[in-house]
């Protein structure tokens, strides 16, 4: 259940230049370890985390899940190990409009061919660990914004993956739903052994994680 990077290096084309948008970034995020990542707008951090999330092939460096090297793996088996093994939460978290609450969590269990009894009452769980117990059956329509942001950490963790990133969760939000929703990925992290990595413009909302970075000019700094 960890996350490694090693000496990752990435360049993409800016017109008839390319900018080192990654630089020999190395991160190594142990099982139930939480780190948040900053840096200014265009830093990279977005690219950081597709990276993380097996969503972008490096240009250079390694990218091991559970101690695999997913750099060489076939395309169906990255595709394979991104499901099982990497849990996403983004600025917003893009829930199915039709789909109740729970609903929203057993599709991720339907997708892989196990509703079972025991995934429908991990998905009313998760959800009420994150304090949505008494919303199961709610359409995002009918949640707020931080509601359906909890839902998409509910979500995220549904697969029970390895690796949970978090890029920019509570962009949507404001101060206090946004210092909430921080809080709970931090808490749900821990609590299930996942090697977390958030990603915030604002690490004053982030309370409570093992290390803070700051990616300055493609390089990743501890700080
Ligand atoms: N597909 C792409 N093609 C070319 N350049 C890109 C592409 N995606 C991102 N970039 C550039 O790479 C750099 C890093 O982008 P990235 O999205 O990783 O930044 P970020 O730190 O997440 O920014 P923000 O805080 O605004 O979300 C930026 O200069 C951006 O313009
Ligand atoms: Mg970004």
């Amino acid at each position: 259940m960890s996350l490694r990077l090693e000496n990752v290096a990435v360049s993409l084309p800016d017109g008839p230049d390319t900018i080192e948008v990654l630089r020999g970034v190395s991160l190594a995020v142990a099982p139930g370890e939480v780190v948040a990542v900053t840096g200014s707008s265009g830093s990279g951090k977005s690219t950081l985390m597709a990276v993380a999330g097996l969503l972008r092939r490096p240009d250079t460096g390694r990218v091991e899940i559970d101690g695999e090297d997913a750099g060489g793996l076939s395309q169906s088996r990255r595709t394979a190990l991104r499901r099982e093994a990497i849990g996403l939460v983004f600025q917003s978290p893009n829930l199915f409009p039709s789909l109740t609450a729970i609903e929203q969590l057993e599709l991720v269990a339907h997708i892989e061919r196990r509703l079972d009894d025991e995934a429908r009452s991990r998905a009313r769980h998760l959800l009420e660990t994150v304090g949505m117990g008494d919303r199961l059956h709610h359409r995002p329509g009918q949640l707020s914004g931080g509601e359906r942001q909890r839902v998409g950490v509910a979500r995220a963790l549904m697969g029970s993956p390895s690796v949970l990133l978090a890029d920019e969760p509570t962009a949507s939000l404001d101060e206090d739903r946004g210092r909430a929703v921080m809080d709970l990925i931090v808490a749900q992290g821990r609590e299930q052994h996942v090697a977390t990595v958030i990603v915030s413009h604002n690490l004053d909302q982030v309370a409570g994680v093992d290390r803070r970075y700051e990616l300055r000019h493609g390089i990743l700094v501890e700080v």
